[in-house]
């Protein structure tokens, strides 16, 4: 059952009733000002950090589901009727409702006793403020006179502490209105430099700014006594829950039309530039002011559109497959630049406190965005180059706001630092910049020792080598990346998080997931090391990683499969011998990723165990069987009941390495199919099982352990989105950056008989067809650009701001 569907034209997500199964959210915002929002209007605003500076008040864990949001409502003041256009907070009931999710903005509309409402909300470029403009349609044969009351809930401080500390936080909010502008002002010329707008563009009847009284006692969002009576009590409250409200008189002629725009801005006067004021200090009013135009406001969302375009026409393929098409042409890039943005840190299951930047998701982030913000993606590198240590390991984390690396949700994963090299690599893939190896970054730990990023990858690389265990694997520390893999931890006291509990290293549990990632990024490095003249370092790659695959050849496969690792007592896990959790993906994926196994068959005999183990209709499982008991051993992934997240759910991210691994080894139907069935517009038939937006993909995928199989959670801020964009993009469709020119290499279905790739690459445009009339599944047979034939399957860097027409022929060498 479908609730919504594809507008690809437009490239937008249309939902068709307000009652989904869940939540469906869309980002505003992708950069310094970040808004979350549903399809009812729910959600909240932050400024860089959403902890630390968010606008807006936001209940997690919320009854009704959903709770404080942008809202709305309109009132009939014939007959006190009122309603939101939006379907919350009052979910009355709607004509026409429609909600469209598009790049960056969202419009929602409906109608209801003849007056139609459509309200677009975004976040203007390079602008640290969201607009709310609305459309007022009166379509009834009569005049309606009617009052539009706005809401927003402040929430103006440290996030944590607005839902822990009360006696404090309920005693210092501080409001003002300034010419008709809600001004947010707590701490304001005493700590703070900040403060918060909310304006509107028409004369106000009225305002509040305390939520008691818009609310009235006892009474939620649904029902506001200033709503039902029509009237606000313009009070200027201290303390309490701040809370901006406007109220407008509309009198619409029959047919009339009227635009109303609210703005709500984020403001910063450092003391230095002014004196006490807020909006005196002119260029916030002028701000506003601007923006309280229609013209500049449709002028500012054309821009967002472009700019969208513009980024996403890096990259845009036509395949027989519309599935494929809309998520690589829109939906996953757009995905990948939300995760890349805000990482782990806000979305509907991450509260925007706990989480920063994550190391490791970052510089996975990044390898579905590079060739879209090449810049960004640059700066972000010497970013978490900066959270790197002196030993060569990383803070797991950094704060956005201060950039810098603390351990606050954990440390010691000791994959960590190899992520580091696969950004590394891809960005200079991409761009040819190999300057960035220069740049000289200083370690978290160490600010005084500024040293090139190369040598910051080359410390990454020896971290683990300098970690081997009883099998020369590397070992595993506190989890690889698999969090919940808690090794040496064995947490016995419930009151203490997994995450940080204390970690006792023997030097005995390995991972056989980071010797694969080792050899994975330690051939990217040895491919760096080489280029750049260091055969020193490149040889002792070289030999480190054959020394890590003669480790896995000989301890880390199991006879049917690559095992998982070693617990703390030497024990095999991921092995026939073991009850449950006898087989896991991620060393299924990763090894053969890496080119372990490939030439003896141990990749294509792990592959066939993964079709027979794990696979199901809902995607590959992340073990089998799941866990039934908790085991001190282990930690936190046997936690979970059976089929939820690390405990043998359908772990979305793993499953375009079990993908890509398939196209290493010419298994393209199987990759194809793999691909599909995780793809989630693919699934958008089966919302009702699936729950979660059909638009982006989820981290988990209840596994077939559980009752409700199927059913999708934790969807937006997933490291799924760039693998899978790599997975299709790089490995099935074959158009892959390499550091000396774009690669083809595809990986297709026998009926795959044509598709096109128009991919810009350092500096030209590649327009590749791609014609496949012998129903091959791989091999270039001939390549001609711009008519010439071409010996080679790596294109040429072009570098001329020019078009290139590419035709491959695929069914082998000819
Ligand atoms: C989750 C993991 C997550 C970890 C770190 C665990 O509770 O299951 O998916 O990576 O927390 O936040
Ligand atoms: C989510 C975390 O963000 C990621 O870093 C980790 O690899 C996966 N969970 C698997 O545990």
């Amino acid at each position: 059952m479908r609730f919504g569907h594809f507008d690809d034209e437009r490239r937008e997500y249309v939902i068709h009733r307000p009652d989904t199964p869940h939540p469906w959210i869309n980002y505003l915002g992708s950069e310094d000002f970040v808004g979350l929002i549903s399809n009812t209007g729910g959600g909240y605003a932050f400024y860089r950090d959403a902890r630390l500076r968010r606008l807006t008040r936001y209940r997690y864990n919320d009854v009704p589901v959903d709770e404080n949001g942008r809202y709305i409502y309109l009132r009939d003041n014939k007959n006190g009727e009122y309603w939101s256009p939006s379907w919350q907070p009052t979910r009355r009931r709607l004509e026409g409702y429609s909600c469209r999710h598009g790049l960056g903005y969202t419009v929602i509309g409906s109608t209801h006793a003849g007056i139609e409402a459509e309200t677009t909300y975004f976040v203007p470029l390079d602008e640290a403020l969201e607009i709310w403009s609305m459309r007022i349609t009166n379509r009834r044969t009569a005049p309606a006179a009617l009052s539009l009351f706005s809401a927003v809930e402040f929430c103006f401080w440290n996030a944590l502490d607005d839902a822990t500390n009360f006696q404090r936080n309920l005693n210092i909010g501080e409001v003002a209105v300034e010419a008709g502008v809600i001004v947010h002002k707590t701490e304001y010329r005493e700590r703070r430099d900040h403060f918060a707008t909310f304006a509107c563009s028409e004369p106000l009847a009225g305002f509040e700014t305390q939520r008691d009284a818009f609310l009235g006692a006892y009474r939620g969002w649904s029902e506001p006594l200033a709503v039902e009576r029509g009237a606000t009590t313009d009070t200027i409250g201290v303390g309490g829950c701040p809370v901006g409200v406007h109220h407008v008189r509309l009198d619409l002629r029959a047919g009339e039309s009227k635009r109303v725009i609210f703005v709500l801005g984020y403001h910063e006067n450092p003391a230095a530039e002014s004196g006490g004021a807020t909006l005196d200090a002119g260029v916030v009013r002028k701000t506003i002011r601007r923006y309280f135009q229609p013209d500049v406001v449709d002028e500012a969302l054309n821009r967002l559109r472009d700019a969208w375009d513009r980024r996403l026409s890096a990259l845009q393929v036509r395949t027989p497959e519309p599935d494929v098409d809309r998520m690589v042409n829109t939906w996953t890039p757009y995905q990948c630049a939300v995760a890349f943005s805000v990482s782990r840190s806000a979305s509907r299951y991450e509260s925007g406190i706990g989480r920063g930047i994550g190391f490791r998701d970052a510089n996975q982030d990044l390898l579905g965005c590079v060739h879209m913000m090449p810049d960004r993606a640059r700066a972000r590198i010497l970013d978490l180059a900066s959270a790197q240590l002196v030993s060569g390991g990383a803070y797991h984390q950094y704060q956005p706001l201060t950039r810098r690396g603390n351990d606050e949700i954990g440390s010691g994963f000791n994959d960590d630092p190899l992520w580091l090299i696969l950004s590394a690599a891809a960005y200079i893939k991409e761009t040819g910049d190999w300057e960035v190896l220069e740049e000289r970054v200083a370690y978290g730990d160490e600010p005084r020792t500024a040293e090139p990023l190369y040598e910051h990858l080359v410390r990454a690389a020896d971290y683990t080598l300098a970690r081997l265990g009883p099998h020369g694997l590397p070992l595993i520390g506190r989890a690889d990346w698999n969090d919940c893999l808690n090794l040496n931890s064995h947490s016995t006291d419930p009151d203490e998080p997994f995450q940080t509990a204390p970690i006792r290293d023997g030097g005995t549990a390995e991972s056989v997931f980071i010797a694969g990632l080792f050899c994975l990024a330690g051939e990217e490095l040895e491919g760096i090391a080489s280029r750049i003249g260091d055969g020193t370092t490149a040889s002792r790659l070289r030999s480190a990683v054959v020394g890590m695959r003669t480790a896995v050849a000989e301890h880390g496969w199991d006879g049917g499969w690559f095992l998982r690792a070693y617990d703390a007592r030497g024990d095999k896990l991921g092995s026939r011998e073991n009850d449950e959790g006898r087989i896991f993906v991620e060393p299924q994926g990763i090894c053969p990723m890496a080119g372990i196994g490939i030439e003896d068959g141990k990749a294509d005999t792990a592959l066939d165990a993964v079709g027979r183990e794990l696979l199901t209709d809902h995607g590959i499982l992340l073990l089998q069987p799941a866990y039934t008991t908790y085991r001190l051993n282990l930690g936190e992934i046997s936690s979970y009941p059976p089929g939820y997240k690390e405990n043998g759910s359908v772990f979305c991210h793993t499953n375009p390495w079990v993908v890509i691994a398939a196209c290493r080894l010419g298994r393209a139907e199987e990759a194809w199919d793999y691909a599909l069935r995780i793809n989630p517009a693919r699934r958008e038939e089966i919302s009702e099982v699936h729950e979660c937006e059909p638009y982006v993909y989820a981290q988990t995928i209840v596994g077939r352990d559980a009752e409700d199989h199927g059913r999708a959670r934790n969807s937006w801020l997933t490291g799924t989105a760039s693998w899978a964009y790599v997975a299709t993009t790089q490995w099935i469709l074959g158009i892959r950056p390499t550091f000396d020119g774009l690669e083809i290499d595809p990986c297709v279905p026998a009926g795959v008989r044509e598709y096109r790739v128009s991919r810009r690459f350092r500096g030209a445009t590649y327009d590749i067809l791609i014609e496949n009339p012998d129903g091959a599944t791989g091999g270039v047979r001939k390549i001609r650009i711009d008519g010439e034939r071409f010996d080679g399957s790596v294109l040429p860097v072009f570098e001329d701001g020019k078009t290139h027409d590419v035709t491959v022929t695929l069914g082998g060498p000819s």
